[in-house]
C-alpha cells in the first residue's frame, strides 16, 4: 500500500532491476507472423470487419503507435521530475537520489523506443505515421501546475502496470521481442508510480484551495488535449494499416476500423489508468468530493462507453 512507500526503497529497486538498452533490444527482432499487442489494448477485438490475419497486421501498427506514445509522454515526464527532484537537494537526500534515477530512467527509456521505431518501420518496410510536436506537447503540459502533471503522470505510470500484468505476460500468442520490451519497461516503471504518488501527496500537502482547484481544472483540461492525440494517432493508425493490407477498405469499413482503434486508445491511454486502484486511492485521498464528480463528469464525456473489452 502507499503509506510503505519509500524514495530509499525505490532507489534499492531501481538498482535491482536497472538494464541497459543493449540487455533489451540486442539480437532480438520483430515477428510478422505474430500480433505485437495483446487483444485487450488492440482496436482488434472491437473491429469486425477485418480476417484474423488482417487483426494481427493492425496490431503491429498500433504497436508503433503504442511505443512511440510512451517516449512522447516521457518528454515532460523526464523534465518534470527533474525539477521536483530539485526541491529536495542536499537536505532530502533519498528523495533527490531516486528522483533523479527516476528522470534518467525516462531519458532511457525516450532512448529505447526512439530505436524501437526504426526497428518497426525496417521490419513494416515503410515509415509509420506517429504523432509529432512533442516539444510543443511538452512545453504545453509543463506549463500547468504540479499537481495536475503528477496526478496525469500518475495515470500513466499505473497503467504501465496494469497493461504488462493484465495483458502482456499472460498472453503467450504475443510476438516475444514486444513482450520483452515492455516487461523491461513494466519492471522500471513500478518505481515510478510510488514516486509519483508520493510526489503528488507532497505536492497537495497544505496547497491553498484556489490552487487545488486549479489543479483539477488543469487536469481535466490535460485529459481533453491527451484524448485529442489520441483522436490524430488513432487516424494515423487508419492510414499505417490500409500500407499493410493487401486490399481497400470500404468508407463503412474505414470508419469501423477508425472506431475501434480510438476506443481501444482510450481505454488503454486513459481509462486503464484512471481505474487502477492505486490511482484510485491516491485521487481520493488529494480532492473533494466535489472535485472528484467533476473530474468523473469530464471523462464520462471523453470515454462515453468505451469500457474494457469482453
Ligand atoms: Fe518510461
Ligand atoms: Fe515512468
Amino acid at each position: 500500500m502507499s503509506t510503505s512507500y519509500t524514495y530509499a526503497a525505490c532507489l534499492e529497486n531501481a538498482y535491482k532491476v536497472n538494464w541497459r538498452i543493449e540487455d533489451v533490444l540486442g539480437g532480438k527482432a520483430f515477428d510478422l507472423e505474430k500480433r505485437w499487442l495483446p487483444m485487450s489494448l488492440s482496436g482488434a477485438s472491437r473491429i469486425g470487419c477485418l480476417s484474423d490475419e488482417e487483426k494481427r497486421k493492425l496490431t503491429q501498427v498500433e504497436m508503433a503507435a503504442y511505443a512511440h506514445l510512451f517516449g512522447y509522454v516521457e518528454e515532460f515526464i523526464a523534465p518534470k521530475i527533474s525539477s521536483l527532484a530539485q526541491d529536495h537537494e542536499v537536505e532530502g537526500r533519498d528523495a533527490f537520489d531516486a528522483l533523479t534515477n527516476f528522470a534518467a530512467e525516462e531519458v532511457k527509456h525516450m532512448t529505447l523506443f526512439r530505436q524501437i521505431r526504426k526497428r518497426v518501420d525496417a521490419t513494416l518496410g515503410f515509415d509509420t505515421r506517429l504523432l509529432g510536436g512533442q516539444a510543443e506537447t511538452a512545453r504545453f503540459v509543463l506549463g500547468k501546475s504540479t499537481g495536475a502533471v503528477l496526478l496525469l503522470t500518475a495515470v500513466i505510470e499505473w497503467f504501465t502496470q496494469r497493461h504488462f500484468q493484465e495483458a502482456f505476460r499472460e498472453d503467450d500468442a504475443l510476438d516475444g521481442f514486444t513482450k520483452d520490451i515492455f516487461r523491461a519497461h513494466w519492471q522500471e516503471e513500478a518505481q515510478h508510480a510510488r514516486m509519483d504518488h508520493l510526489e503528488t501527496l507532497r505536492a497537495f500537502e497544505g496547497m491553498a484551495e484556489a490552487e487545488r482547484e486549479r489543479s483539477i481544472d488543469e487536469l481535466i483540461e490535460l485529459v481533453g488535449a491527451v484524448d485529442g492525440l489520441l483522436q490524430k494517432q488513432a487516424g494515423y493508425d487508419v492510414e499505417n494499416l490500409r500500407r499493410v493490407l493487401d486490399r481497400g477498405l470500404s468508407p463503412a469499413e474505414v470508419r469501423e476500423v477508425h472506431d475501434g482503434i480510438l476506443a481501444a486508445k482510450r481505454w488503454t491511454f486513459i481509462e486503464s489508468g484512471t481505474t487502477h486502484p492505486n490511482f484510485v486511492e491516491l485521487f481520493l485521498e488529494v480532492t473533494t468530493p466535489e472535485q472528484q464528480a467533476r473530474v468523473g463528469e469530464a471523462l464520462a464525456s471523453v470515454l462515453g462507453a468505451v469500457g474494457q473489452p469482453a
